[in-house]
């Protein structure tokens, strides 16, 4: 394995925005979500007892459900039955529908018509499954640059497991991979589609002509990749690719891995049991082949029917929809961060490449953690801090302790991003107003008094918990 060498990040070229505050009363693209999603008008209290619409910046962990998404969950509920294990009418409509939704999803990525398409949880389990999958003709290869989901589940594969450090280009990086795949022998080179922490793209056609010119195959972690963009896998030439339905806008607990039939075909089951199987006896089993062959135990109607419906919404807009009203966003917030002293934003490639509806920053003097709480509880914004499942990239970045990071998705809206802008703006200016420290649980303020369960009307099991008036920060 490589070491990893601490590097500087490469801070966004600022020369775009002389003035950044110049622009701010234009009206932008995105002043209107594209598409209405569940909670898009969510009102969250503040610590000086105010309240404000919840700006949700934290779309590449998980993003809201499509309010489309919410109906058809809605719909399908009253028929949910066993799926094919049942002989009520309900069992029959939800096996149907089990099996649409997979069809549907497999037409939605340009799926190959001799391709799987399983049904998991997510992406971290698409990818332990197909590394359960990889015949050992050769090493998995990945970038420094992953998401641990696409990291650590090829240590477990029966092949061995190479990553090739990053360079400052995409140019220079994909020569370093082609040293790589020509060194020893390669079975799949995985990628993904767009990173997770900085949202930059990874050219996924030139990975897969790469890939085939070594005789390996591409796998494409599209988590982040398949919310923003359009993807049509027989044309890019990627052989397997995952992505996980809490980050499509359809967060009721399934994702998809879809691609070549023969290696799954051939693959240890991912999970033992009922489903999987054409025949048992107490001494042997015959596996299924298929996508049933990894989808034992009863399957996910409602994740399934969700991940559909998500694609039906997504594939509506027009082509370039997502893209320009998340650059629009991106752009709003990279220009305004640009003008301010002590935030950085951060980026793995030099230039200004494309990338989602994602922008990683950091604050100087300030912990990510106390940050991130700060825009919560002062400003009802949510982001993301912390190393974000990509230590190696964060390490490479020099920054062991994280960053931040804001992500866009449809439902987002220009007045987020001036929200953001104008936060840090404040902080780096005027310092927080509220006194914040480190807890175990992460960066917390003082004297917090809002009630949570209040709030939601929710039982959220926490009588009995320490009042939140306490002093956590042991300040009196
Ligand atoms: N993988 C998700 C993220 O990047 C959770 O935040």
């Amino acid at each position: 394995m490589s070491t990893i060498e601490t590097t500087a990040p490469h801070a966004v070229d600022a020369r775009r925005a002389e003035d950044p505050r110049a622009d701010r009363t234009q009206p932008s693209a995105a002043d209107l979500p594209l598409l209405p999603v569940v909670g898009g008008d969510l009102r969250v209290p503040l610590l000086d007892g105010s309240t404000v619409r919840f700006a949700n910046l934290d779309y590449a962990a998980t993003a809201p459900a499509l309010q489309t998404v919410a109906d058809r969950v809605a719909k399908v509920l009253p028929f949910s039955g066993s799926v094919h294990r049942g002989a009520g009418l309900p069992s029959q409509v939800s096996s149907a529908l089990y099996e649409a939704a997979r069809r549907r999803v497999g037409q939605a990525l340009g799926a190959r018509p001799e391709d799987h398409v399983v049904f998991t949880r997510n992406t971290t389990e698409a990818t332990n499954l197909l590394a359960s999958c990889v015949p050992a003709t050769g090493d998995v290869v990945t970038l420094d640059l992953e998401h641990h989901a696409n990291l650590l589940p090829w240590h477990r594969a029966g092949t061995g497991h190479r990553y090739v450090e990053h360079a400052d280009t995409i140019d220079a990086t994909f020569d370093r991979l082609e040293a790589e795949l020509r060194r020893r022998p390669v079975a799949l080179l995985a990628l993904t589609g767009a990173s997770n922490v900085t949202g930059e793209l990874l050219p996924v056609e030139r990975a897969a002509d790469l890939a085939h010119a070594h005789g390996a195959r591409l796998f494409v972690d599209a988590a982040q990749l398949a919310p923003h963009r359009a993807i049509a896998l027989r044309d890019l030439g990627a052989d397997y690719l995952a992505l996980s339905g809490h980050k499509l806008y359809a967060p009721y607990g399934s994702g998809v891995l879809v691609g070549r039939a023969d290696w799954l075909d051939a693959g240890e089951p991912y999970l033992a049991g009922g489903g999987a199987v054409r025949e048992v006896t107490t001494s042997s089993v015959e596996w299924a082949s298929g996508p049933a062959r990894h989808e034992a135990g009863t399957p996910n109607l409602v994740g399934a029917a969700a991940i559909a419906a998500a694609f039906e919404a997504l594939g509506a807009l027009e082509d370039d929809a997502r893209e320009s009203h998340e650059e629009a966003l991106r752009r709003r917030v990279l220009d305004g961060i640009a003008g301010i002293d002590g935030v950085e934003a951060l980026r793995i490639w030099e230039g200004d490449g494309e990338a989602i509806g994602v922008v990683a920053f950091a604050v100087e003097g300030y912990a990510p953690g106390h940050v991130g709480a700060y825009l919560s509880a002062e400003h009802g914004i949510g982001v993301r801090d912390g190393r974000f499942c990509a230590h190696p990239l964060l390490a490479r970045f020099g920054r062991p302790e994280g960053a931040l990071r804001a992500s866009f998705g449809v439902g987002s809206r220009t007045e987020d991003a001036d929200r953001l802008v104008e936060a840090l703006r404040r902080l780096v200016d005027e310092g927080p107003r509220h006194f914040y420290c480190e807890t175990a649980g992460g960066w917390v303020p003082e004297r917090d008094t809002r009630d949570l369960a209040a709030w939601t009307g929710l039982d959220l099991g926490l009588e009995g918990a320490a009042p939140a008036t306490r002093s956590p920060c042991g300040n009196g």
